[in-house]
């Protein structure tokens, strides 16, 4: 579905989500990708990173999302730990994430160092999506959340994982926060559709973490990010009056008793 979609030079629209309640609008409204991205860590969990939320964690999240959809793809975050390193507890871990959720597919981090467990989950028949750039499981590696491969050595060795992950089978990249040029011939080179976040417009699609597009978080605000509401606002407001009309008998009035 989504290499039709890059054939017909149609923009694929994906978005993060951990929730039956928000999966069920999302697919309503005609998203094509819901990712059930570990960035769930940081907006479900509050940690300060993507390295604690757990794979039981992450199939409690997609089994939710899973229960609300009707139409679009899902794609699962394989969790820090569960894919580096070892690849039959790789493919293990894919399996459950699998079985126990009904997801279609999982997405993990990196290039050439992940490609066996990558390969020996293609092998079980697993689609598998990539990410390169940014990678937020590394970010003990880099130290920093910095826009990636801005030299050249960096923009030659992502361009080669892009194409190794591309000839290992994975149907799909997320490209995250490097320069929209590079994203452009990653793009431009490749056959299966490239998905950007801060990586510029000319890749086959965009993908943004749905706290931050609908102004539920607050604090973090790169400059790739466009907010699409300021539901924060919104929801402390209709707070604030459920507050008052409790405090003063307005709520429940005669017609919300029996
Ligand atoms: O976990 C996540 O939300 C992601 C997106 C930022 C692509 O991987």
């Amino acid at each position: 579905m989504l290499n039709a979609m890059k054939l017909r030079g149609e923009k694929i629209a994906m978005l993060t989500g951990y929730d039956y309640s928000f999966a069920r609008i999302l697919d309503k409204a005609g998203i094509d990708v819901i990712l059930v991205g570990d960035s769930a860590s940081n907006v479900m969990a509050g940690y300060e990173s993507t390295l604690p939320i757990t794979l039981n964690e992450m199939i409690y999240h997609a089994s939710s999302v899973v229960r609300a959809v009707e139409r679009a793809l899902v794609v699962v975050d394989m969790p820090f730990g569960t894919y580096q390193g070892n690849s039959k507890e790789a493919l293990a871990n894919a399996i459950r994430i699998m079985k126990e959720t009904g997801a279609h597919a999982v997405k993990l981090e990196g290039g050439k160092e992940v490609c066996e467990s990558v390969t020996r989950i293609l092998s079980a028949g697993i689609p598998v999506m990539g990410h390169l750039g940014l990678t937020p499981q590394s970010i003990h590696k880099f130290g920093t959340y910095v826009v990636r491969a801005r030299e050249e050595e960096e923009a030659k060795k992502l361009i080669e994982d892009a194409h190794l992950l591309e000839e290992t089978g994975c149907f799909a990249i997320v490209l995250e926060k490097i320069p929209a040029k590079l994203a452009q011939q990653v793009a431009a080179e490749l056959k299966i559709p490239i998905i950007g976040i801060g990586a510029g417009p000319h890749v086959d699609g965009q993908v943004l973490v749905l706290h931050d597009m609908l102004g539920i978080t607050q604090e973090f605000s790169p400059r790739f990010l466009r907010r699409y509401h300021n539901l924060y606002a919104e929801i402390s407001g209709a707070v604030q009056n459920y507050i008052t009309d409790v405090r003063n008998v307005d709520f429940p009035n005669e017609k919300e008793q029996y």
